[in-house]
This record gives C-alpha cells, sequence and structure tokens, in this order.
C-alpha cells in the first residue's frame, strides 16, 4: 500500500494543548491504594507514595490527573479523607462495591500532584450531594486563609491554597449506573446553580459540565442539548467520555475505533455550537475529553461485582496488547487533529485501573503497551498541531464502513516537526511518501516503530519491554519516504 500527505506550517490547527495529555486517579480498585499510595513498599517516599510509580507518571508526561472519580466521586464526601489518618471514616463504596478507607483524601493527592508535577483536576459530587457541599470543598481547597474551612486545610499540613483551576460538575450523571442518576433538566440546573456558586467565590476556575458517557448513550445529543441550555453561560466545557474494545475478533474494526471518537466530537461540538446560536451567545464551548481509552469494558459488565466489601481489589485490570496501543495511539492521533475544540483530556486511568502503568502490591512496576503513544506524544508534540490531509487507500470495516489505513497528525514548533502516524492494516505495510518542501529544509531525524509480528504480544513484569518503541529501519530521504509496519504506531521526527 501506498499513502502520502503533506506537511506545512500554514495548516494550523491549534495550538498543542499540554492538557491533552492528562489522564485519571479514581478511587477504584488498585488504582490509589498499591498504585500511587502504598507506604509500606520499599519505594514508598515520606509521604507513602511509590516513587517508582511517581517516577513513571514523569515519563509518561502526565499534564493533568483528574481525581477523585468516576463513578466513586457521585457517592463520596470529601470531608472523610482529611484530617488524622487514624480518625478517618470507613466507607462503603457503592461504584465499585468496595470499603473505602479515606487514608488517601484530597490534601494527600494535591501534594502527590506536586511531586509528580501535574495539575489537579477535581470532580465534585453532584450525585448524593450538592451545591453546598461543591462550595464547602472549594472553599477548603482555594480559599487563603481566615476561615473555618480554608484554617482548617492549614492545620491539616496545607498552608497555601491548593489552587485548583478545572473541576467536573459532577461524573456522567446521564448514566442510569450512577448513584444520583438525573434527568438532563434536573442535572442541568443543579450544575448551573452550582457553578454560578463557585463562580461568586472563586473568579478563576474552569468548569466541565457532563456530557454523554458515551455516544451510543440514548439520550446522547439530546442530553448535551439541555444541560448547554441550562449552563452555557457558567461553565467552559462539556465533557465526552468514550473506552473502546475489539469485540467478536473484528480486529479491522478495532483498530478504526477512533472513527467514532471523531463523529462523537464533530456531533457536540455542533451540539454546543448551535444552543450558542440559540442563545445568541459569541461565546464557544470547548471539549473536555476526561475519559477515554481501551477497555474491556463486556469482560468487566460479565464479572460478578466483589464480595464481601474488600479494600482496594483488583478491579479493571485490562494487560493491553499491540493492537491496543495501536487502537489507542489512534485515539490520541484524534483528540490531538481536534485541538480547536478539545482542549483538555483524561486518559482513564493512570495505574493498575485500565493503566498505562502496572504494579505488584509490594513488588514491580511496569509500562503496559499503551504507555509508549502516550509518552512519546506527550514528548514531542509542541508548539502547533497541523492538518496534514493524508491521501490513503482504505478498508472495509463492520463497524464504520470505509476507513483510511493512515491515520495521522502532525505538529510543528520551532525545535522540530513530528508526524504521528498509525497504520491499520493488519496483513500488508504502508509506504508513507512526506511531502515537506514547506518545511525549509527538514529532513527526518528520528523515526520510531510500535509493531510487533504478534498483534496480542503484551508487556509483563517479566517482560516489561517486550513492546517498546524500536528504531524503523525503512527510511528513505528526498523524497521522505517511511515504510510503515501492518498495525503500528509510529512517530516520525524532522528539523
Ligand atoms: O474509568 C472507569 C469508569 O468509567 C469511571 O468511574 C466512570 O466514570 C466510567 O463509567
Amino acid at each position: 500500500h501506498q499513502a502520502e500527505l503533506t506537511l506545512d506550517p500554514a495548516f494550523k490547527v491549534a495550538p498543542v494543548r499540554r492538557r491533552t495529555f492528562g489522564t485519571f486517579v479514581e478511587h477504584l480498585g488498585r488504582c490509589v491504594y498499591t498504585g500511587i499510595y502504598e507506604p509500606d513498599h520499599p519505594e514508598a517516599d515520606g509521604d507513602g507514595f511509590r516513587r517508582d510509580v511517581l517516577d513513571l507518571t514523569r515519563e509518561l508526561g502526565v499534564s493533568t490527573v483528574r481525581y477523585p472519580g468516576g463513578n466513586f466521586v457521585s457517592g463520596y464526601r470529601w470531608e472523610d479523607g482529611i484530617g488524622p489518618v487514624a480518625e478517618r471514616p470507613r466507607r462503603l463504596d457503592l461504584a465499585w462495591h468496595s470499603t473505602e478507607t479515606n487514608e488517601v483524601g484530597v490534601d494527600e493527592f494535591v501534594r502527590w500532584c506536586r511531586k509528580a508535577g501535574v495539575e489537579p483536576m477535581m470532580a465534585l459530587n453532584l450525585g448524593t450531594r450538592g451545591i453546598a457541599e461543591a462550595l464547602d470543598l472549594l472553599e477548603y481547597c482555594n480559599h487563603p486563609s481566615g476561615t473555618t474551612l480554608s484554617d482548617l486545610r492549614v492545620a491539616n499540613g496545607s498552608k497555601e491554597p491548593h489552587g485548583i483551576r478545572m473541576w467536573c460538575l459532577g461524573n456522567e450523571m446521564d448514566g442510569p449506573w450512577q448513584t444520583g442518576h438525573k434527568t438532563a433538566r434536573e442535572y442541568g440546573r443543579l450544575a448551573a446553580e452550582t457553578a454560578r456558586a463557585m463562580r461568586t467565590m472563586d473568579k478563576n476556575l474552569e468548569l466541565v459540565a457532563c456530557g454523554s458517557s458515551g455516544s451510543g448513550m440514548p439520550t446522547f445529543g439530546a442530553w448535551e442539548a439541555t444541560v448547554l441550555e441550562e449552563t452555557y453561560d457558567v461553565v467552559d466545557h462539556v465533557s465526552c467520555h468514550a473506552y473502546y474494545e475489539e469485540k467478536d475478533g473484528d480486529l479491522g474494526s478495532f483498530l478504526a475505533c477512533s472513527t467514532d471518537m471523531e463523529y462523537f466530537i464533530s456531533s457536540v461540538v455542533a451540539t454546543a455550537d448551535h444552543v450558542g446560536a440559540r442563545l445568541k451567545s459569541r461565546k464557544r464551548i470547548d471539549v473536555s475529553f476526561d475519559e477515554w481509552n481501551v477497555w474491556y469494558l463486556s469482560r468487566f459488565q460479565n464479572a460478578e461485582p466483589p464480595k464481601d466489601w474488600p479494600v482496594a481489589p483488583p478491579l479493571l485490570e485490562d494487560h493491553y496488547h499491540l493492537a491496543d496501543a495501536v487502537a489507542f495511539g489512534g485515539l490520541l492521533i484524534t483528540l490531538l487533529r481536534n485541538s480547536d475544540r478539545v482542549t483538555a483530556a483524561s486518559l482513564a486511568q493512570l495505574v493498575n485501573v485500565i493503566a498505562p502503568i502496572m504494579t505488584e502490591p509490594g513488588g514491580r512496576a511496569w509500562r503496559q503497551t499503551t504507555f509508549h503513544p502516550f509518552a512519546q506524544a506527550s514528548r514531542h508534540a509542541a508548539g502547533d498541531v497541523l492538518r496534514v490531509e493524508p491521501v490513503s487507500p482504505s478498508y472495509e470495516t463492520k463497524e464504520y464502513g470505509e476507513v483510511p489505513l493512515l491515520h495521522a497528525v502532525a505538529t510543528h514548533a520551532e525545535e522540530g516537526t513530528t508526524l504521528f502516524a498509525v497504520n491499520r492494516s493488519t496483513d500488508a505495510p504502508l509506504s508513507l511518501t512526506i511531502d515537506a518542501r514547506a518545511l525549509g529544509g527538514r529532513r527526518i531525524v528520528e523515526a520510531t516503530t510500535l509493531t510487533d509480528a504478534d498483534v496480542y504480544a503484551r508487556n509483563t513484569a517479566d517482560a516489561p519491554d517486550r513492546i517498546a518503541p524500536r528504531p524503523n529501519p525503512d527510511v528513505e530521504h528526498d523524497p521522505a519516504r517511511v515504510l510503515l509496519p501492518p498495525v503500528s504506531w509510529n512517530v516520525i521526527r524532522l528539523a
């Protein structure tokens, strides 16, 4: 197969948004306990955080981290997680049928964020709670001092305000599985009133209204329209959540799953703009794609919930293979391609729970296959996102019809231009010719590929580097040409 594309700095989409490289830490399974936090671990620091996980988080290039849920947040009382650890209550977590010990709460999380060099992004409970509790948490976190709640934060060891800017107004409130699930109108009103009150306390906030939990939700589209009708003036973002998996051995469709993400984004943007037009508003609402990933959800749905309310049981521990990483890379390309409207995103999640980083309790930590596309894109995406308009052969998929074999995006900065490309073909390499004439003499200086003869090969604690980016030997210059192996994620740097 042969494909071609043009790199031209004039074809600017938007600046690369650092927040595209956000992730997510939920009190779910082993994400917090034995994930980021394990005081008895040999690698634990003075605060009980695993140094090996902190190092991998930095290497992954994470910008923001959403916390503490997810479904968990819709039953969460944030006050349970502050003050002396020995006095914190143990609670039932209805979302994951587990026991929450509250050893980690907002102060520990923000401390962990500072160590990891990431921005915290807080989700509020609008399931079992409302405006008053949201205001209390905001005051506790962001008010400098001189009130009971802000002084409590100081007394608990955080003299400086946490200064959290991004807040999610609830989580997946369109989902019948959500504790406190609401209709769009009910939720829209609550979100609007919460947002208005929060902005009175703190002018410096960016607020996210809940959009749909997936493009297949029965209320998709109508939900966004109603919620934004209520919240348009007081929120900045509407959220999208999407998870994909290979179903019934249909690898071709799975590798094209970013087609759905593309449709999801353009539908939500169109809906938001439609509401804006009706309200005669010049303001634009952006998308926070604050949950996305490959997740073998059907396996989880077919499993029994944990018995006896365990503490930090292994849940949602998907072990990703090469094909997962390539589908994942395609999703990342789609997020970047839409950087004009997708200005924040969170890979769900960071550690152990459908995560790029895995740990053994008391033992090793390693990179899953999906770690690599994320880390490479975060490291090399810089400057502006460029539209590349690939000319590519296509193939027929069961789920999405005809889809191009090549999926790509580029970024362009003074230091260099980087092309991110996926070959979706399951059986043939793709010879990609790059028209780089507009780049003023820049040449390919590095080309790596993530691929394997076995598309289902995985990384494990014993073979942690089975799947990792390797130099691509098939590179030509004048004209620039790279051979992309079948089922591969590729990074091509020009300088
Ligand atoms: O990320 C796992 C779960 O997926 C989250 O808790 C929820 O918001 C979504 O359904």
